[in-house]
């Protein structure tokens, strides 16, 4: 179905996040298309059928038709209820990223792109990918709100300062995709652009072993640092013993319950939430004893430390 639309939109090269999007288009301009010639003809039609030819050519007064009304009701209720079922079918496919996913750390900023890797590694407004697997961008502004998109991918996702988001795709080849700012955020909102460079995954192996740290160790290891020299450890422990705080061991990613019953996934706006105001979600039995870390850690502190505890699974 996709490809009668092929002149509207760039060739598709993530299959995995993109198909419901051109299955949906596609599905879309169809439907419209018929209606737009079913209304044509029809009134071309009854506008020279039902055309007045004397003085006394007069239209009955018609009140209303129940057979028409419902019909031309319920065939667009329809129709709504199945562009929005397959488009809550993309966006949930969109909001799940596949467990073996490759992750990188964006950070936007007027007006250019810092993609991060576990390794250390720090580019500008490129970000390097392996073909065939699945890649999550873990995305967080410097100043206003962005918007990271990318057409050959069928992706876009606001980027915010003083919270995570996330996209993933999964180029299936190796080769280049433009990157637009794609949210208004000052005068060179236009020029704020990059590449996604999928490699084969040996060379993409190849490349990031090629790039420096650029001094200070890998981001987990910058959060180990940070934690013990800002005294975190005082109060969490790292190895699931207990303490005046929740461990951080195992913590990203597991179900909390909280002092009011409700539960949380810990995330890494979860995370970032409880280093800034500690008193805004308690873990159902402990009691907040922390003040806040606001001024005291960077937003780039705070991404290291989240990379830290990530690395402590039970
Ligand atoms: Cu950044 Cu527009």
């Amino acid at each position: 179905m996709g490809s009668l639309f092929d002149f509207m939109l760039p060739e598709l090269k993530s299959p995995m996040t993109g198909a419901t999007t051109d299955a949906l288009m596609g599905f879309i301009h169809i439907v419209s298309f018929i209606i737009l010639a079913g209304v044509t003809v029809a009134m071309i039609y009854f506008a020279i059928k039902y055309r007045r030819r004397s003085d006394d050519d007069k239209t009955p007064l018609i009140t209303h038709n129940n057979k028409l009304e419902i019909t031309w009701s319920v065939i667009p209720l329809l129709l709504v209820f199945i562009v929005f079922g397959w488009g809550y079918k993309g966006w949930l496919n969109l909001k799940s990223v596949p467990d073996n996913a490759y992750e990188i750390q964006v950070s936007a900023y007027k007006w250019g792109w810092t993609f991060s890797y576990e390794n250390g590694a720090q580019v500008g407004n490129e970000v390097h990918v392996p073909a065939g697997q699945p890649v999550k961008l873990v995305m967080r502004s410097e100043d206003v709100i962005h918007s990271f998109f990318v057409p050959d991918y069928r992706i876009k996702q606001d980027v915010l300062p003083n919270r995570y988001t996330y996209v993933w795709f999964q180029a299936e080849e190796a080769g280049e995709s433009q990157v637009f700012c794609t949210e208004y955020c000052g005068t060179s909102h236009s020029d704020m652009l990059a590449k996604v460079i999928v490699h084969t995954p040996e060379d993409f192996e190849n490349w990031l072993s090629e790039q420096s740290s650029g001094g200070g160790g890998t981001p987990a290891e910058r959060g180990e640092n940070l934690i013990t020299l800002q005294g975190c450890v005082t109060c969490h422990s790292v190895d699931g013993s207990q303490k005046i705080g929740p461990s951080f061991q195992g913590l990203y990613g597991r179900e909390e319950t909280m002092s009011d019953g409700s539960t949380i996934t810990a995330d890494e706006n979860y995370i970032r939430e409880s280093i800034l105001d500690p008193g805004a979600k308690i873990v159902e039995g402990y009691q907040n004893q922390m003040v806040s870390y606001e001024g005291r850690l960077s937003d780039d502190d705070i991404s290291d430390i989240i990379e830290y505890i990530k690395t402590l699974e039970e």
